[in-house]
């Protein structure tokens, strides 16, 4: 789309239009909307926005495909797996689309900024009528109001990322726990990773506009508080002043309540050891570190392009124990990137059993087109990688299931979540993020309780409310 033809009237104009015009679009009382994230909390960040801005124009929310107007798609690039789920589930609304023409099929997000995939999209799947990357965000109401009016296929992406566009409204799916996106982007190119390709060159937002959001989170009620950045110890980077992420986090931590402030993800390489400092004198910080170590042998560090040793990781684990003693840690692994042997694998298992992680998130390696490692030599089979995985799955089963155990007896703070399967039972996190379930009234959502740890289901913990 041509620079020119945009901006003739403002996004928020764009929004006004969009409501006029519904009331002779829409199929029933009010314009319904249906919107699916996959992916990360940035997604997940992404599409609080555009549902801010979906409700502005005066559309409702529904969990039914069948009554909607406008259909939206926030797609994921990550592993081959999360992008074949995207296809899978686009192809599956052609039928919809055939039954009800007037409904509007998008998809955006992370997929949509690849090349390939927008292509795909075009020849193949023509009942899709708006597709804009991640970029492009800012524009979904100008985009939505073309299509709705002109009636004809758009296609964004790739604009500039250098950019971070403020005051786009947010409608949060939780009452109260939510997601602060506080930079964008990612300069790191690991080399197996495609999101500094499909999210752009990291930059991050103004600290006081940060925190005047925090403070209106915290003053609406909201409890659990994630601030988000797919690197948040470069936080500050290009600003002026240059703030550090440690002193935007002392800023938030000053704002008076009762919350819990958590953040991810941070990156070994930039972690300082003035962060793990802020988080013990902190009042609100969740004693509990997000750290993705990917692999446990130098060598495959070293080809992943994430510029730190084994040797570094275990030295900011070691500090964080020392200064936090009761701190959780988490993290991400990757199992069978190019060229890692079983001895590479082994020293995965054996950083797990040192650290001795609350819980991890495990991935096999998947090519990403455009990815140096995508054409690095990838000799081992895919069912050897498998029994490494499950390999990987069992130990660290062990290692959660000791941890939750070492925890019975003890009394921990929880933030209650919601009712669990099992009638009369309510379930919450600790700080240190571990699920725990107790029994107690519904009423007791969104509150914080003491509850004493009666027993450890592997990463499960059961407890009993203290009065
Ligand atoms: N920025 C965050 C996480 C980004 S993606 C960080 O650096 O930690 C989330 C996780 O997906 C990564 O930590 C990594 O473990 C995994 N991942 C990314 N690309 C992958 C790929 N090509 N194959 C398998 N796992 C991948
Ligand atoms: Fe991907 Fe690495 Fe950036 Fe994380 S830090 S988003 S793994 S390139
Ligand atoms: Fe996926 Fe994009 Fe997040 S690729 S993991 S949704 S940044």
């Amino acid at each position: 789309m041509a620079e020119q033809e945009l901006l003739q009237h403002s996004q928020s104009e764009y929004l006004e239009l969009i409501a006029e015009i519904m009331d002779i679009r829409k199929r029933g009382e009010v314009p319904k909307a249906y919107v699916h994230t996959y992916g990360c909390q940035q997604n997940v960040a992404d599409s609080e926005r555009i549902k801010g801005m979906l409700k502005e124009a005066g559309y409702t929310f529904t969990e039914n495909k069948e009554e909607a107007d406008f259909i939206l798609f926030n797609t994921c690039a990550v592993r081959e797996h999360a992008e074949e789920r995207v296809f899978g589930n686009v192809g599956a609304l052609k039928n919809l689309k055939r039954k009800h023409p007037s409904i509007l099929i998008a998809l955006c997000g992370c997929m949509m900024e690849e090349e390939h995939v927008a292509e795909r999209i075009k020849k193949s799947y023509p009942f899709v009528g708006l597709v804009f990357g991640t970029h492009c965000l800012h524009q979904f109401p100008e985009l939505l109001y073309r299509c709705l009016v002109d009636g004809k296929r758009i296609f964004v992406r790739d604009n500039d990322d250098r950019l971070v566009h403020e005051g786009i409204p947010v409608h949060r799916d939780g009452a109260f726990k939510g997601w602060l996106p506080i930079m964008y982007g990612c300069d790191n190119f690991c080399t197996y990773c495609i999101v500094p390709y499909v999210r752009g060159r990291e930059r991050s937002r103004e600290p006081a506009l940060i925190v005047k959001e925090a403070r209106e989170m915290i003053e609406s009620g909201y409890k659990d508080i994630t601030l988000l950045g797919q690197n948040v110890n470069s936080y500050g980077k290009g600003l002026p002043d240059r703030p550090t992420f440690s002193s935007l986090l002392r800023e938030i931590d000053k704002i008076d309540g009762d919350y819990w402030l958590r953040f991810m993800t941070s990156h070994p390489k930039d972690l300082s050891k003035e962060l793990i400092d802020t988080i013990a004198e902190s009042k609100h910080i969740s004693l509990h570190l997000h750290l993705p170590f990917q692999s446990g042998s130098d060598r495959i560090l070293k080809l992943m392009n994430r510029h730190y040793t084994r040797e570094k990781y275990l030295g900011i684990v070691a500090y964080a124990k020392e200064k936090i003693s009761s701190v959780s840690l988490t993290s991400d692994v990757i199992v069978g990137f190019p060229g890692e042997t079983y001895e590479d694998f082994q020293q995965t298992l054996s950083l797990i059993r040192e650290v001795g992680f609350t819980s991890l998130f495990t991935f096999i390696y998947s090519p990403r087109v455009g990815t140096p490692a995508a054409s690095m030599d990838d000799p081992v089979p895919a069912e050897e990688k498998g029994r490494w995985f499950k390999e990987l799955l069992s130990t660290q089963e062990e290692i959660a299931a000791s941890r939750c155990a070492s925890m019975v007896g003890e009394t921990e703070r929880v933030l209650v979540e919601e009712e669990s399967k099992k009638d009369g039972v309510l379930s919450g996190r600790t700080s240190g993020n571990i699920i725990v379930e107790f029994e107690g009234d519904r009423s007791l959502i969104g509150t914080f309780q003491n509850v004493k740890i009666t027993k450890a289901r592997n990463w499960i913990l059961n407890g009993e409310l203290v009065k």
